[in-house]
């Protein structure tokens, strides 16, 4: 954020609040995820890295439970409060003060489930602004929601460590009714500067991964929208689940109900990889890609209205529509399951200097997801092949897909060629505006809270 940038809010503070100082300057990043995509539900690692475009806010604490919301960009987030409980009900899906009150209400309930009162909170005055580019799968969402975590913890002393309250943000996001994996909130919170964070889930660990100093990443949006809150959540959830019935059937032929995710299953066969798990589930399917709910109800051994109960069964309560192509347990699997290995592979590959073989490992990645988890679209396979052939070492979409941005790992002295590229072969000739929809840099720093003082 630039001090012009800073001074703006300040007083756009003092100007909303009727010259009330603000106390507190939250910042919480976007991220890119270098590789590990649609890993993290399942149980398995993800390499993410905070990216230099944030959230901000700046607040004060109020003397009453009401939240008090301003944004900068007043035209697009109207003014919104709410007050502070264990119970607060929604603004219309799509909301920006959804994601406020998911972590809000979130970290209340979590006081009250500990015994306490949540009288004794104080709500706040805030006003809130940002450069991450929405609904673009930079998780401007995830870092709203953070920042909002943040912003209660400062203004009512609430001390948690970062590793707790990236689980507990996490939880909160399902108040908007995506199932999501924890990546995007750890990653916010828990990023350091030059380095690539991995991090494993139940439970939550993270270890920084050094970048390589002459490299840099080049992310290209595909002028597709990727809205959390919209279609894009359906078809994120409808994977979600169907990994889920590929877990329930391993687990029911491996004798072990009780695993949750294919990354408890994976564990359970020593002396073996993930993907050993694969011949097993192809079996059980007969090899097929696709299969009717009456086809998998029967292969798991229950009756079509339990199967729709335990397995297809949404966030929001309601039932997942059976596509016409079918259900695709198998192949979302083979993602899952394979990426696992190349998140593995690509830790080690940073922690020795093998960047090429990076590289490799994120173009594999790439075919991967748009083949067997079917989440890319034209607009991202062809910024992927113009990153790859102005000289990236390997590019792919990042993020949940169907839209938003791909990557590309790039020799720093590469950047502007890369850059280039883009503009001539892909946005000149859809129109749009390259020097908006390209950003390069280097892993940031995560989320920080500073006194307005200091700031
Ligand atoms: C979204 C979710 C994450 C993760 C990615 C896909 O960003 O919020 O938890 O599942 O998609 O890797």
């Amino acid at each position: 954020m630039t001090s012009r940038h800073l001074r703006t809010l300040l007083e756009q503070f003092r100007r909303s609040f009727g010259g009330k100082e603000p106390a507190w300057l939250v910042r919480a990043p976007g991220r890119i995820n270098l590789i590990g995509e649609h890993t993290d539900y399942n149980g398995f690692p993800v390499l993410p890295v905070a990216i230099d475009r944030a959230i901000y806010v700046a607040a004060a604490p109020r003397d009453d439970a009401g939240v008090h919301l301003r944004n900068l960009r007043a035209q697009q987030f109207g003014a919104r409060r709410f007050n502070l409980s264990t119970d607060i009900p929604h603004h219309p899906r799509g909301d920006w003060a959804n994601y406020v009150k998911a972590a809000v209400q979130e970290l209340v309930g979590r006081v009250v489930v500990q015994g306490d009162s949540a009288e004794g909170f104080r709500g706040f005055d805030c006003v809130v602004d940002g450069d991450v580019p929405r609904g673009a799968g930079l998780s401007s969402s995830s870092a709203l929601v953070v920042a909002a975590g943040l912003t209660f913890c400062a203004v009512n002393g609430v001390d948690l460590a970062a590793r707790e309250l990236a689980e507990l943000m996490a939880e909160a996001e399902h108040y908007v009714g995506t199932r999501g994996g924890g990546m995007d909130q750890a990653v916010c919170l828990l990023a350091r500067k030059d380095h690539a964070l991995r991090i494993d889930f139940f439970p939550l660990r993270v270890s920084h991964v050094p970048f390589p100093q002459e490299f840099c990443i080049v992310a290209a949006h595909s002028g597709i929208e990727a809205k959390k809150s919209a279609g894009s959540r359906q078809a994120y959830n409808r994977r979600v689940l169907e990994c889920g019935i590929g877990t329930a059937l391993l687990a029911g032929e491996l004798g072990s109900p009780a695993a949750e995710r294919l990354a408890d299953l994976a564990q359970l066969l020593p002396g073996t990889t993930p993907a050993d798990l694969l011949p097993i589930l192809s079996r059980l399917l007969d090899d097929a890609e696709a299969a009717s709910v009456e086809r998998l109800a029967d292969v798991a051994g229950m009756g079509r209205r339990e199967f729709e109960r335990r397995h297809l069964t949404t966030p929001d309560g309601g039932n997942l529509k059976e596509a016409e192509d079918g259900l695709k347990p198998l192949p979302r699997c083979r993602h899952v399951l394979t990426e696992a290995a190349r998140v593995e592979e690509a830790c080690r590959c940073l922690r020795s200097g093998r960047v090429d073989r990076l590289g490799v490992l994120m173009d594999e990645s790439h075919r991967s997801c748009a083949a067997d988890y079917e989440i890319s679209c034209p607009e991202l396979d062809g910024l992927v092949a113009i990153m790859r052939d102005a000289g990236a070492l390997g590019a792919r979409l990042t993020g949940a897909g169907f839209g938003g941005y791909a990557i590309g790992l790039v020799r720093r002295d590469r950047a502007a060629r890369v850059r280039e590229a883009l503009r001539a072969d892909f946005y000149e000739k859809r129109s749009l505006d390259a020097a908006e929809s390209v950003l390069v840099f280097r892993p940031s720093q995560g989320a920080s809270v500073v006194t307005a003082q200091e700031a």
